[in-house]
This record gives structure tokens, sequence and C-alpha cells, in this order.
């Protein structure tokens, strides 16, 4: 059943183009005039029960943007969405309380009061009685480990922590849909593992349906299967992470190992060399030179051992975002 439905979602923002310096000021006070920023067009996908999809984009593709059209936090320009049955900017209670937003730049607790405080406050507000909020409680901060620093105020906790409490804070009304927007942003490693296998058991044990934005594709490769990829603003890929990669990397990296070493110059007719160590090189090849590349290594120099490896995922998709070759993807 599908519990996002976007159709034909746009935003645009008029921005106002006021000219530098007490003359602009001036000319602006009288006659205003604005531009038009789109920041989402024309976009459209459906997200079933469960699911947990990536978003991803560059910076300032409209990623942040749509994920306030679908929470309500502002209107859309054009186009509908629809999350479990509700129109997210009407801010119908029933909505509220099936959904969550969290934003890893935006704070949501108290900072003098211990966070236990601020979450008994939400308990208030989403009407979750007592019972429940404490067996909550103790289920969720066991999930994320933070049991014994809720009752410290929150400006005492380190980032991680911090964060930790603000998930808690944000899932305590037990949401069936979770915005996250760069939960991670800015976390050391260790918590950015933590946070990732908590949302992880999140979805699996609540069967939640989530949508999360991040720029570490660690986050994305270990939580989605599929993403979509927002470029400019428009939809331009809804589908497997897996295909998204092998569609977008126009070439593979072939890995050598040699029987003796060979001068680079030697190495260069083979095609472009990323990596020379010792008897071992690195090839970045087309992916439509692949078969004659390795037939040629293979028959002119002696290999003992040759595999083929797809480039990170990382270098991948920043490929992706800086060129946003829109033309070789299909849309589907
Ligand atoms: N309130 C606003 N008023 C005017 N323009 C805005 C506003 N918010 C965002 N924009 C513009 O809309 C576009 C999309 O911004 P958005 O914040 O949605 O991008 P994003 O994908 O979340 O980027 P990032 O990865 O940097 O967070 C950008 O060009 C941005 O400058
Ligand atoms: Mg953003």
């Amino acid at each position: 059943m599908s519990v996002i439905d976007v159709q034909n979602l746009s935003k645009i923002y008029k921005v106002s183009s006021k000219k530098p310096g007490i003359q602009g000021t001036i000319k602006h006070f009288f006659k205003r005039t604005y531009r038009d920023v789109i920041a989402v067009k024309d976009v459209s996908f459906t997200i079933n029960t469960g699911e947990m999809v990536g978003f991803l984009g560059a910076n300032g593709a409209g990623k942040t943007t749509t994920l306030k059209m679908l929470t309500g936090l502002i209107y859309p320009s054009t186009g509908e969405v629809k999350i479990v049955g509700h129109t997210p900017f009407k801010r119908q209670e029933k909505f509220l309380k099936q959904m969550s937003l969290i934003m890893g730049q935006k704070q949501q607790l108290l900072w003098d009061l211990p966070a236990l405080d601020s979450l008994k406050i939400n308990a208030a507000v989403y009407e979750i009685p007592d019972k429940i909020f404490h067996q909550r409680l103790k289920e969720l901060a066991e999930m994320l480990s933070i049991e014994e620093q809720l009752t410290q105020p929150v400006r005492k906790l380190s980032l991680g922590q911090r964060m930790k409490a603000e998930l808690l804070a944000a899932l305590l009304h037990h949401p069936q849909v979770l915005f996250l927007d760069e939960p991670t942003l800015g976390l050391d490693v260790n918590s950015q593992a933590a946070i990732r296998s908590f949302l992880k058991e999140y979805n699996q044990r609540y069967e939640a349906t989530i949508l999360l934005t991040s720029h570490y594709m660690a986050d994305i490769t270990a939580l989605c299967e599929r993403v979509l990829l927002i470029h400019e603003g428009q939809l331009i890929y809804d589908g497997h992470l897996e295909e998204l990669v092998e569609k977008f990397t126009p070439y593979k990296e072939v890995n050598v190992e040699l029987s003796y070493p060979i001068s680079s110059e030697k190495l260069a007719h083979y095609g472009q060399v990323e990596l020379v160590k010792g008897q071992e090189v690195r090839f970045l090849v087309k992916q439509e030179n692949l078969t004659e590349t390795i037939a040629k290594i293979l028959a002119q120099l002696e290999v003992n051992d040759l595999n083929v490896t797809e480039p990170p995922i990382e270098e991948v998709v920043s490929q992706i975002f800086s060129q946003g070759n829109v033309d070789i993807v299909d849309k589907n």
C-alpha cells in the first residue's frame, strides 16, 4: 500500500531581487522586483509501507524543499501530496500523529532542560498515556543506548548523544512515516553507525516508512535499496541504488597484478592508469571498451591476476551530482 504519494509536485520560491546599496534599497521600496527560483519541478513518486528510500541530490537540488512540502511546513506551488491519505499542509492532528520530520541541523529539545523533560512535554502534546510513555521511553532509549544521558541538561550532551535524544523525541509517538533530513550530519563515524543501525531496527520493528537524505553515502548504502535522485529540482532517477551506479558509471576499475613491473608509459597504451604500486596496476576503463581492453592486457602482458571492480560509490555519486547527466538516465 502506498503511504507516500506525490504527484507533479513543484515549488517556486519568489526571491526579492534587490540591488545592493542605498539606491537599490530605495528603488526596491517603490518597485519591488522578484525573481522565481524553481526549487522543485514536477516531481512524482510513491513509496509503500515499510520502504526505506534514499533521497539523493547535490546541494540546492531541492531535497529539503520536497521534504518540507511532504510534511506540510510549506505549501506546494502545484501538485499533490498524500501521506497516509492526508494532505500535509492542512496539518491535521491525525496526520501529525503519524509522521515525524527530523532535521539534523535543527533541534527541538530544549537546551537547558534534561532531555527527559522535553520528552514529557512531547508525550503531553501527542496525548500519549503515562504507561505507554514509559514503555516506549524504555524501549527507544535502550535501542539508542541513551538511557543514562536523558537526565542531563541537553547542552551537556555530546553531538551524537544529542542526535539520539532528538530521535527519541521525534519517535515517541511511534510515527508510521519518517522524514529524515541529514540525520547524521557532522557526527563522528561511530555515532553515524549507531544512528544508522537504529534506523534500520526501527524500520524493521515497526514497519515504518522512511525517506532519508544524507550526504554520507554510507548511510544510503547501508539502509536504502531504492533511491530517488533529484537534479535541479527534477527527479531524474527512481530505482535500485545498484542500477543507478551501473547506469551512471561510465568506467570500471581493472586491477591487474603483473608478473613483473612495467613502466607507466607502456601501461598507458592499455588505458588510463589510475595507480601503479610495484606489480599492481589499476586502470580506469570505459564500460564500452572493457572487453577489448581486458583481452589486450591478457594477450600482451604477463598477468598473475586480474579483476574488475566498480569505482567507490561516493565517487560515482559525486560525479553524477557535478555533471547532472540527465539525458543518460531514464526515469521509470
Ligand atoms: N526559503 C527559500 N527561499 C528562496 N529560495 C529557497 C528557499 N529555500 C531554498 N531555496 C532554494 O531552492 C533550491 C533548493 O533548495 P533545497 O534547500 O531544497 O536544496 P537541498 O537539496 O536540500 O540542498 P542541500 O543538500 O544543500 O541541503 C536552492 O536553489 C535554494 O537556494
Ligand atoms: Mg537540504
